[in-house]
């Protein structure tokens, strides 16, 4: 009779621990879905930044940064201007576009003495914006620069 009694009791306890499984199972979902919302939320911002590259040059004046920030024998890139900023040797600023003439890429980064774009691989002289590696097939063209009174690079 107690036995009996027993084993029904294990029965039921059964049932409700099912039910607590499929609830963290749910929770589980929502909580990689609200991940995926965020990442695509910065996806979106960055794919502005490439949508803008006209190809125009930005209006004399405008300040790009602090000539220290170009070191000598590399550069830097002003992304927001399409402007990339050259030292090939002390004192001397070199202005081009940051657009890559193979697809519009903004270049990525000076080094090694070339400005290099990161999307396919194209490489540009430091010194003069003429191809060093394809695929692209045109230079980069020049932008003027100038270094003001405060050690500002601006668009000359
Ligand atoms: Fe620069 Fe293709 S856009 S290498």
């Amino acid at each position: 009779m107690p036995q009996n009694h027993h084993s029904k009791d294990t029965t039921e306890t059964s049932i409700p621990r099912r039910a607590a499984v499929a609830g963290a199972g749910a929770l589980a979902v929502a909580g990689v879905a609200g991940v995926a919302a965020c990442g695509s939320g910065d996806g979106g911002g960055n794919g502005g930044n490439g949508g803008s590259s006209g190809g125009d040059a930005p209006e004399t004046g405008t300040v790009l940064g602090n000539a220290s920030d170009v070191q000598v024998g590399g550069g830097a890139v002003f992304a927001d201007a399409e402007v990339v900023v050259t030292q090939p040797s002390e004192g001397d600023f070199q202005g081009f576009s940051a657009v890559c003439t193979h697809q519009g890429c903004i270049v990525e980064k000076v080094e090694g003495g070339t400005i290099n774009c990161g999307c396919h691989g194209s490489k540009f002289n430091a010194a003069d914006g003429s191809v060093a590696q394809g695929p692209a097939s045109d230079p980069l063209p020049k932008r003027q620069v100038e270094v003001n009174s405060s050690g500002e690079i601006v668009v000359g």
